[in-house]
């Protein structure tokens, strides 16, 4: 079964308390459950991760890219400077989708660039935490259209 990574960046815990207005009411566990049940519907294996630490992040995705067909991540903050969260995500060279689950093109003009986004295929940002739904489903069919090839 391809194996999916979902990764969550700092501050990503506190999902559900954090501003509900921007970030929704949904907790990450919450997500990551719903995650795992449309990954079965979709015959996709979703392993979840999350951290608040840069290095923490580099090294999971480290140690799981060789066993992932794709990477879909949140990088919190790390999204604005993380030259590291870069190099990894263009070294490893999964399919990848970044995750926001605010529209960051419309707050602070510091959010409004994403270090990473230039390596990764694609970007979501502002759909709340379907987006990540959005995400798995573009990689199961990207996936799959990919096997047939
Ligand atoms: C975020 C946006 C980032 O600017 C912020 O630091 C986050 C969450 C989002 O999901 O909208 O932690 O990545």
């Amino acid at each position: 079964m391809k194996k999916v990574l979902v990764i969550n960046g700092p501050n990503l815990n506190l999902l559900g308390n954090r501003d509900t207005r921007l970030y929704g009411v949904k907790t990450l566990p919450e997500i990551e459950k719903a995650l795992k049940s449309e990954g079965n519907k979709l015959g996709i294996e979703v392993l979840c991760f999350q951290s608040n630490s840069e290095g923490a992040i580099i090294d999971f995705i480290q140690q799981n890219c060789a066993e992932a067909a794709g990477i879909i991540i949140n990088p919190g903050a790390l999204t604005h400077y993380s030259l590291a969260l870069r190099d990894v995500l263009a070294d490893v060279a999964l399919p990848c989708i970044e995750v926001h689950l605010s529209n960051i093109y419309a707050r602070e003009e510091w959010r409004q660039k994403s270090v990473t986004a230039p390596v990764v295929t694609g970007q979501i940002s502002g759909l709340g935490w379907q987006g990540y739904l959005l995400a798995l489903q573009y990689l199961a069919s990207a996936l799959e259209s990919r096997k047939q090839k």
